[in-house]
């Protein structure tokens, strides 16, 4: 009787509902795979906290990072079979399901997030991430990670001929093992829990990432150099379970998507402002030899990417690339 009573007064959430049992709370299994300070695992909880918040601790999000729960790899079947009912993965783990939205991965597809946002807020991201619902997928929005930097343990990256014959370790898409064959360089793709082991082992000579994944997992500490190339885009679709998300009154949908917006937001300020501090923090440790794309250097590594999106568009044709902000303006 009591839950009959919770959907009627919905709207003003009365009760203290922590008294309550988890059955008669709403609960939202959210797992993810990267640390607590990352600007994903921030945003993860501040979600949870405003959530419970404003539903009077209705709502409750349980987040567990770290792939804690369920690593990379598995998280997305456990979505599927409705273990869990919300994730967060690289887009570039969504290349299997939708395999158009490696649009996402080309090289200097985008030159700011700003034009990652406004990509994803065109008609062109709206067709792509619509798409997902064909897999019982509900993206409620877009988080970023950030601009990927370059690793690795053998040389200093400078021209993109450095790369060649280094084995770097890569997400699951297409896009991303051409960029990386295009140089001459030997993609192999690895899960987000393996790469540092992986790294160790030496079976990769480098890897690609945001500077928040780079330091919170330590893969710094295994590598020599690092070249601040902001070659490519990293960021996630944050993901509901379409099933359940349907199942959800329309009222609870209203206020987990208010509080997920207003999230957003807040999620790509600190992205910048943590990436913005990690660089500083390894500026300051001279713990890894540092390099630096220049203007020149960028133009001369686009072009050496042309290729890529010539095999996008061969794959998948030029109805989402030909809507990247950088061909639009
Ligand atoms: C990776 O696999 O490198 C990233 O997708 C990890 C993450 O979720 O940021």
């Amino acid at each position: 009787p009591f839950v009959l009573l919770v959907s009627f007064q919905s709207h003003d959430y009365p009760y203290d509902y922590e008294q309550l049992s988890e059955d008669e709370r709403l609960v939202i299994r959210f797992s993810h795979v990267v640390g607590e300070d990352t600007p994903k695992g921030m945003a993860a909880r501040k979600f949870a906290e405003l959530v419970k918040e404003r539903s009077n601790g209705y709502i409750e999000v349980q987040v567990f990072s770290n792939g804690t729960l369920y690593k990379d790899g598995e998280e997305m079947n456990a979505l599927s079979r409705g273990d869990i009912q919300m994730i967060a993965p690289a887009i570039s783990k969504l290349t299997n399901y939708v395999p158009e939205i490696s649009v996402y991965d080309l090289p200097f597809a985008f030159h700011s997030l700003d034009e990652v946002h406004e990509f994803t807020d065109s008609e062109a991201g709206e067709i792509l991430t619509d798409q997902l619902k064909e897999h019982n997928l509900y993206a409620i929005g877009l988080w970023d990670s950030g601009f990927k930097q370059l690793s690795n343990r053998i040389r200093p990256i400078q021209h993109y001929d450095d790369l060649k014959n280094l084995t770097m370790r890569i997400m699951p898409s297409d896009i991303l093992a051409k960029q990386f064959t295009v140089l001459g360089a030997f993609p192999k793709e690895y899960d987000f829990n393996a790469v540092y082991y992986e790294l160790q082992k030496k079976s990769v000579d480098g890897q690609e990432n945001t500077l928040t994944n780079i330091t919170s997992k330590n893969f710094y500490s295994l590598q020599d150099y690092l070249t601040i190339s902001n070659h490519g885009y990293l960021g996630y679709f944050v993901l509901f379970n379409l099933d359940f998300w349907n199942s959800l009154d329309n009222d609870v949908k209203q206020l987990l998507t208010d509080t997920f917006l207003e999230v957003q937001q807040w999620e790509w300020e600190i992205t910048k402002k943590l990436n913005d501090e990690t660089l500083q923090k390894i500026e300051n440790c001279q713990c890894i030899e540092l390099h630096y794309l220049s203007d020149e250097d960028i133009n001369s590594w686009e072009e050496k990417f042309n290729p890529v999106y010539d095999f996008y568009i061969r794959k998948y044709g030029d109805q989402f690339i030909k809507e990247l902000p950088k061909f639009r303006s």
